[in-house]
């Protein structure tokens, strides 16, 4: 299968730890090993959030503080890359278009964020709808989607399956609510709307349920389109 995994900052790096990092690149390596192609985005996690809150406070628009996120999301591919070693590119790459091109040649595409303005889960969909990927795994600080927003809402439940439409719906929701973090972001499920991507957001801090995931064993959320 061709797999996209969407590593968040907070579960690849919520503190720099090479154990952590080695880990998740072992059971990428073995989803390689495997017979699976794999493209990696990572995300910037709590350091991007400390730039850009500092950056925040000292006045800077919000596209400066977008890019201060990218660039972080970007040390942390390489980071990543770096301990994937010879089977990924060295240097993370910088368009969802060269992702394309190295799925061709065989080799794992790592990014980070792309441009201003969305996450690096809306990167990741788009690398899986452009290199056209039967699988995109979200691996997240929370085990799923939930109807509400579990840290505010205590009878928030969580969902086993939904449409793309159902997600942009609860994500939009969740999104209103001050203070709240949606699981995956809005522009990420509207870019699952338009395109036939199955996809799954699972708890990504052990490496080993993303794994599971791709072998369709978890108890996160299914996202599965239409029809
Ligand atoms: P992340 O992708 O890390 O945000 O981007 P996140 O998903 O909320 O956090 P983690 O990693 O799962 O914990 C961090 C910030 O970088 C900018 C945005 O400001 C985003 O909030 N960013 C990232 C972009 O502007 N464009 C991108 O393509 C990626």
């Amino acid at each position: 299968m061709r797999v996209v995994v969407s590593v968040g900052g907070s579960v690849l790096v919520p503190e720099l730890e090479a154990e952590r990092v080695e880990a998740y690149a072992e059971t990428l390596l073995d989803l390689v090993e495997s017979g699976h192609e794999l493209g990696v985005v990572v995300g910037g996690g709590p350091v991007a959030r400390e730039y850009i809150g500092t950056a925040r406070a000292l006045g800077a628009d919000e596209i400066s503080l977008d890019r201060l996120g990218i660039e972080v999301t970007r040390l942390n591919a390489r980071l990543l890359a770096g301990a994937l070693g010879d089977a990924a590119v060295s240097r993370p790459v910088e368009a969802v278009e060269s992702a394309r091109e190295l799925f061709r040649r065989g080799d794992i595409p790592v990014l980070g964020g792309t441009t201003p303005g969305h996450t690096t889960d809306a990167v990741a969909t788009g690398v899986a709808e452009h290199a056209g990927a039967d699988l995109l795994v979200y691996a997240t600080s929370v085990d799923g989607v939930f109807d509400a927003d579990p840290g505010v809402d205590d009878d928030a439940a969580k969902l086993d399956r939904l449409s793309p439409t159902e997600l942009v719906e609860v994500v939009g929701e969740v999104e209103l609510d001050a203070g709240s973090n949606a699981p995956v972001d809005l522009l990420a499920a509207k870019l699952l709307q338009r395109s036939d991507l199955r996809a799954v957001v699972v708890d990504g801090s052990d490496p080993e349920r993303v794994a599971a995931a791709v072998d369709g064993e978890h108890d996160g959320t299914d996202i599965v389109p239409e029809g």
